[in-house]
């Protein structure tokens, strides 16, 4: 019988517990005793090669992160709204943001994280069997950012979706990828957090307009033998609290609601902004600081850890105070809890990989270590994730590869006009308008709507 109490065959099947690394890294020095991992696999599986394989860990072995070169101030923000570089660091921590200039987009900045991140791992794109994006930004409601990505990268063998679990979602998109990796579907998956807040921020709202930032941050999540990376996760959410925090937006319940609600109402009476976020930032403030400590309990016991064992926690970068409130709940030195809220605020589901990439930047993170990231938002949801960091921080050139992934998004450009020119020649040839011209329909009726209520509007205001 193995430990998790199956009969495997042993020869075959031999769980990675006692490999030299994990022997050396395990009670030898008495920092980190070796990992009891929860759930392990009981059958042989299947693999992505129809092959039977042994028990497999996902690890994270590429990151890279995005943001905007337009930086915003505190001072800044004092010519915009009636607020104070004061108020914002003593109550947030934030000091700067990065704001995206009129031609950036989401995806853009999903993209160039992705390819920094698949230049550490040094894979092809078209290794990549899954894209998740987590955003509450995305280019469009559909189709996802993820299948731009997919395509721009050339990963032409990936599935793609977008993941809507706003500033948790990076955590439960790790999540989603490190359980295909585990039941041994796909062997790398692309996972990433992008946002363009400043997108949707109501610039006249001091409480919030003053929190947010944009940027995009990846991870490139691999299939491995040795023992480790993500040990345990645990997702939650609380839809009772569902217009703590918020974007309505077309679509939505509340485009009928409100234009039902507000039709006959005077201008002192404005609807919520229909494409701006609102939140409750007190009553977030106290289920973010109740939820959090409580969640990383439970997904450190999962993995067979104590509290003490956790040698860094990357949280979601949303206030300076939410982190030292649950650093003190948790009796953990803040010297364990990563921030760089100060330089980025609020990036929603970028938050995460970016302090990532920036721990790491920093030597904060070590090969052996046990890692926790936690995020909390809009939902309400929240998530941790506990990973045994195993990927050397050694970066080699990867002089060869980087010339094959440049060939792979040359090679994707071209693709994408031929298959573009050829789609839009089939469809003349047989009669039906090209997505182009669809598109052009679409934007004139929009006028034509535009024009007809103006002129209705004028001429209620000639008749009054
Ligand atoms: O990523 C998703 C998760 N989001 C979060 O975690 C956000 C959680 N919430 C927070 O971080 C905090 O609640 C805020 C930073 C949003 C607000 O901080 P607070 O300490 O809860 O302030 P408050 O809303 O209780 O407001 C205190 C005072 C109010 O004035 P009065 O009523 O006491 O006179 C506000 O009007 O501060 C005022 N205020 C401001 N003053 C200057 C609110 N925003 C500002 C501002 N500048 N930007």
């Amino acid at each position: 019988m193995t430990e998790n109490g199956s009969n495997q065959h042993q020869s075959h099947w031999r769980i990675p517990f006692l490999s030299k690394k994990q022997s050396k890294n395990g009670n030898s020095n008495g920092a980190n005793p070796p990992i009891r991992l929860p759930n392990l696999p009981t059958l042989p599986i299947l693999g992505f090669n129809g092959r039977n394989h042994a028990p497999r860990y996902a690890h994270i072995i590429g990151w890279g992160m995005e943001v905007p070169s337009r930086v915003l101030t505190n001072r800044d923000l004092e010519a915009i709204v009636e607020t104070n570089d004061e108020w914002i660091r003593t109550r947030t921590g934030i000091q700067e943001r990065r704001i995206a200039d009129e031609r950036e987009t989401t995806a853009q900045l999903a993209l160039k994280a992705a390819r920094k991140a698949l230049s550490v791992a040094s894979i092809l794109p078209t290794d990549i069997d899954l894209i998740i994006v987590a955003t509450s930004t995305p280019e469009h409601i559909f189709p996802s950012t993820a299948s731009q990505i997919q395509d721009w990268l050339g990963a032409n063998k990936a599935g793609a979706f977008d993941l809507s679990a706003a500033c948790s979602g990076f955590v439960y998109a790790l999540d989603m990828a490190a359980a295909k990796i585990r039941a041994g579907d796909i062997r790398y998956a692309l996972v990433i957090g992008a946002e363009t807040m400043s997108r949707v921020l109501d610039w006249t709202d001091r409480g919030t307009c003053i929190l947010f930032g944009d940027g995009a941050g990846a991870v490139v999540l691999a299939a491995k033998e040795e023992m480790g990376g993500v040990l345990s996760s645990t997702l939650r959410s609380d839809g009772s609290g569902w217009d703590l925090l918020g974007l309505p937006t077309l679509g939505s319940r509340d485009t009928y609601l409100m234009d039902y609600k507000y039709r006959d109402k005077s201008d002192d009476e404005q609807p919520r902004l229909m494409h701006h976020l609102h939140m409750n930032g007190r009553a977030v403030f106290r289920f973010a600081t109740r939820v959090i400590t409580d969640s990383i309990r439970e997904a450190v016991k999962m993995a067979g850890l104590e509290i003490e064992q956790v040698d860094l926690i990357v949280p979601h970068q949303a206030n300076q105070r939410i982190i030292e409130t649950a650093a003190k709940s948790l009796k953990m030195p803040l010297e364990k809890w990563y921030s760089n809220v100060h330089k980025y605020g609020n990036t929603s589901a970028a938050s995460i990989p970016i302090a990532l990439c920036e721990a790491i930047e920093e030597g904060r993170i070590q090969e052996g270590q046990n890692i926790v990231f936690v995020g909390f938002g809009g939902g309400l949801t929240w998530a941790t994730m506990v990973l045994r960091w195993e990927t050397s921080l050694e970066q080699q050139p990867h002089k060869i590869m980087d010339v094959r992934q440049q060939a792979v998004y040359w090679y994707a450009i071209q693709r994408r006009a031929i298959v573009r020119r050829w789609r839009r020649i089939f469809n003349r040839l047989a009669g039906s308008p090209t997505p182009n011209a669809t598109m052009r329909q679409l934007r004139n009726k929009l006028r034509e709507q535009e024009t007809t209520k103006q002129t209705s509007e004028e001429k209620m205001e000639s008749w009054e």
